[in-house]
């Protein structure tokens, strides 16, 4: 069996912006961060993912790069971030960064002498196709077409994201040998790897065809040469530098992520894919208010656990990001039984085949902050869809009401620290408004707390590392067709975990079907007295229980 060691770590996601500010801009920065390391050891993670700190205009929150070799002067300077490095190492942590290579900001220099004329070495970087009529019709995943018209050059260029994000022609390969240059420059630095952004969509179909069923992304989505880039970058910089790399990968499918991270492959270590985060999509769109498909998530999960784990791919797993609501707010109760049901999502994700990803306060059960005003949002992709959700005849308060559960703000709020003025977060003002809830959910409050969301994560963490079933174990799906309870067992080595939780808040009970009689540990429950195992297990509100069987 090949082992690595990100197979059995944890990874804590940070969003610099929203993280803690030590000046008073009311920006967090990369010495307030380097002053909550030690909050994060605690909680026991391996690695640290940190979201883009380079310098760039920020229209998408640092994903539109403007120079890939310093740091936003807001975030701080590169003796700052050289700080941070040896100091997560001086932790026994490691440090990955965003790697952001679909795209950069239409202020990258490559762009401004790409844009300066047709003739300039520097044009066939981006993707441009003469007008006067659009050269497809695809659409931007922030709403509109995914052409730009260049005044100067009279060409359009493609942005698949905002019209400040050109996409790179990856099909130029000195291009390519320029971004491994500076992928080096920061392996060089001495970080463990990189998240890269948005990845499986570096390779389109050179025809760029009209989509006459879609918006395009059948022809970019795990595009023609993807494998081959994946490996050249493989080569060229992950296998030299021993780097732990994990591929955002968009709309993309098992059968394509089994090949990104089956070992010998050599292209990338594992992959997020969203499939189970669109469940809440009323007819796949996003912008909608639906519930969520409880038989759906259960599906979509247990087919990536059994796929990759039969393909031998690697699985990252997680409910939240920076993208995404707050998952208590959305497949839990962030009111009632809040702490049962944030603590209930964890152990039903951590129990999993995979490598988990924690993002930051989701260990505190931060929640959706329900803003009321559209002046609260800051979201580029947010205040598109808005504009488009009224412009098709939504009244402005069905569009907030959308905003308040799919936006990306959700994600973005502030760190609650503590109780304090804008919950230790800033002095200044804070660039986006806090969740009114700090007051109760904050870090100081949780981290005394044995009992607290904090405290189980933590213990969430220390049994991966102690039980090699949680890394190794296979997948089975149980009571696929319940409508309120998630199942699954593992097994491995003669061993067994099984795995029960209660989505709802109604009590309920699982008929568990055992073939043996062994005495069942309980290895970790959300409520005090977690009910022994047996053919039929009441489980209370959101109540979630881990056995363990040997
Ligand atoms: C990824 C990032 C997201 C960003 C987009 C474009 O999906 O997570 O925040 O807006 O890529 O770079």
């Amino acid at each position: 069996m090949q082992e690595a060691w990100w197979q059995k770590g944890v990874v804590y996601q940070i969003y610099p912006k929203s993280f803690h500010d030590t000046t008073g801009n009311g920006i967090g920065d990369i010495q307030g961060i380097i002053q909550k390391l030690d909050y994060i050891q605690k909680l026991g993670v391996d690695v640290i993912w940190l979201t883009p700190v380079y310098q760039s205009p920020q229209h998408d929150n640092g994903y539109d790069i403007s120079n890939y070799y310093d740091i936003e002067p807001d975030y701080g300077t590169m003796n700052d971030f050289e700080e941070l490095l040896k100091e997560t190492h001086k932790r026994d942590m490691k440090l990955i960064m965003d790697l952001v290579i679909n795209h950069t900001s239409t202020d990258h220099e490559w762009f401004e002498q790409a844009s300066a004329s047709r003739e300039n070495p520097f044009r066939d970087f981006y993707i441009w196709k003469d007008g006067p009529k659009l050269p497809n019709n695809w659409q931007s995943k922030f709403g509109g077409p995914a052409w730009e018209w260049d005044e100067q050059t009279n060409q359009y260029y493609l942005h698949l994201f905002d019209t400040t994000q050109a996409d790179l022609n990856w099909e130029n390969k000195q291009l390519r040998g320029k971004l491994f240059d500076m992928m080096r420059f920061w392996a060089e630095k001495g970080i463990d790897g990189f998240r890269l952004d948005v990845i499986n969509l570096i390779s389109k179909n050179q025809d760029f065809p009209d989509d006459y069923s879609g918006d395009g992304r059948k022809f970019y989505t795990d595009g023609p040469r993807i494998h081959e880039y994946l490996h050249e970058m493989n080569q060229a910089v992950f296998s030299p530098y021993n780097m732990m790399t994990v591929g955002e990968m968009s709309s993309t499918t098992l059968e394509s992520c089994v090949l990104y991270t089956r070992p010998g492959r050599q292209e990338l270590d594992m992959t997020f894919q969203f499939h189970h985060l669109k469940v809440d999509y009323a007819n796949g769109e996003k912008w909608t208010k639906a519930p969520f498909d409880f038989i759906r998530l259960k599906q979509i999960l247990s087919d990536w656990q059994i796929g990759m784990h039969e393909g031998g791919g690697w699985n990252a797993l997680f409910w939240c990001n920076h993208d995404q609501p707050r998952v208590v707010s959305r497949f839990g109760d962030d009111e009632k039984y809040h702490m049962e049901s944030a603590k209930m999502l964890a152990a039903t994700l951590h129990m999993m085949k995979g490598t988990p990803y924690i993002y930051q306060g989701e260990e505190l059960g931060m929640t959706n902050p329900g803003f009321q005003d559209i002046r609260a949002y800051r979201d580029v992709e947010s205040l598109n869809a808005y504009e488009k959700m009224k412009q098709e005849g939504k009244s402005e308060a069905e569009a907030l009401a959308i905003l308040q559960e799919k936006s990306r703000d959700n994600a973005r709020t502030p760190m609650q620290w503590s109780k304090e003025k804008h919950a230790g977060f800033t002095s200044g003002e804070p660039w986006i408004k806090l969740a009114d809830n700090y007051q109760t959910i904050n870090a100081e409050n949780a981290v005394q707390d044995p009992n607290s969301i904090f405290s189980f994560y933590q213990e969430l963490v220390t049994l991966r590392k102690k039980y090699a079933i949680i890394t190794y174990g296979d997948y089975q799906q149980l009571l696929a067709e319940d409508e309120h309870i998630f199942a699954y067992t593992r097994n491995w080595n003669g061993e067994t975990l099984l795995v029960v939780s209660n989505f709802y808040p109604e009590t309920t009970t699982a008929k568990i079907t055992r073939k043996d009689n062994c005495e069942a540990e309980v290895l970790i429950a959300n409520y005090n007295d977690p009910v022994q195992l047996s053919e039929r297990i009441r489980l209370r509100p959101y109540e979630s229980v881990v056995y363990y069987l040997k």
